[in-house]
């Protein structure tokens, strides 16, 4: 198996009352292609904020991430959002005045990504891949369970044909049925399809089904 994304002396802190608080400290870590990873820490202890840094929402203040070989700042922030990594919030972040196949249709639109074929069949594929039925599909955000809306999101992150996905504590606003459901979509996105999911919890139930267990304390990732 292949490294997708290497940490390199990651470092990142916070003004905090005139003082700096750091909260990354030469964080280095290599994730492997195909896999499904589960990230564990304190609360507070920077688990958004590597999860930002990762998905390049954020910028490092020193040290380097490479995906698949290449630095990250060279390819550039906005190319690397757009073009290699999706990525799914706790509270979806869905356009709620769209329907599901109308948010996975705008997302297509935000990668130089090629899709293949046409993007109402590809979206309506997507959806059913994730268990949303295209009677579901077609039916306005709003009008869907939370655990519907997170089906959706997990195929938005996807949408763009990319291979690793971020999610902050994606089933926090789940029942525990239904964090079961979507983390079992992760654990065939790892298998079937060879994606990286790399996924925050402080559920040791999430933690505990996922194929590799991570803990960030003091600024550091370690294997569990
Ligand atoms: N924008 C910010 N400005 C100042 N401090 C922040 C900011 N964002 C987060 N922090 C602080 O950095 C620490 C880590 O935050 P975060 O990455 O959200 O942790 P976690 O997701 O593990 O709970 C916390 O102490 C938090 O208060
Ligand atoms: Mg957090």
């Amino acid at each position: 198996m292949s490294t997708i994304l290497k940490l390199e002396n990651i470092c990142y802190g916070y003004i905090d009352g005139g003082f700096k608080r750091e909260i990354l400290k030469n964080l280095s870590y290599e994730f492997e292609e195909g896999t499904f990873y589960t990230i564990l820490g304190p609360s507070g202890s920077g688990k958004t904020t590597l999860l930002s840094i990762m998905a390049g929402l954020d910028k490092q203040e020193s040290g380097k991430v490479y995906f698949d070989g290449e630095d990250v700042d060279k390819i550039g922030l906005y190319k690397y959002r757009r073009n290699k990594v999706g990525v799914v919030f706790q509270s979806y972040n869905l356009i709620n005045y769209l329907t599901g196949l109308e948010n996975i249709l705008l997302a297509m639109t935000e990668t130089d990504n090629k899709l293949p074929g046409n993007k109402s069949e590809l979206a309506y594929a997507l959806l059913e891949m994730v268990g949303i039925t295209k009677t579901k599909a077609d039916r306005m955000i709003n009008k869907l369970s939370g655990g519907e809306q997170q089906r959706v999101a997990i195929a938005r992150a996807i949408a763009s044909n990319v291979d690793l996905i971020f999610a902050d504590e994606p089933t926090g606003n789940l029942d525990t049925e239904t964090e079961k459901e979507i983390i079992k979509l992760f654990q065939m996105l790892a298998q079937q399809y060879g994606k990286t999911i790399i996924a925050v919890t402080h559920s040791n139930e999430v933690s505990n089904l996922s194929d590799h267990r991570v803990f960030l304390n003091q600024g550091k990732l370690t294997d569990l």
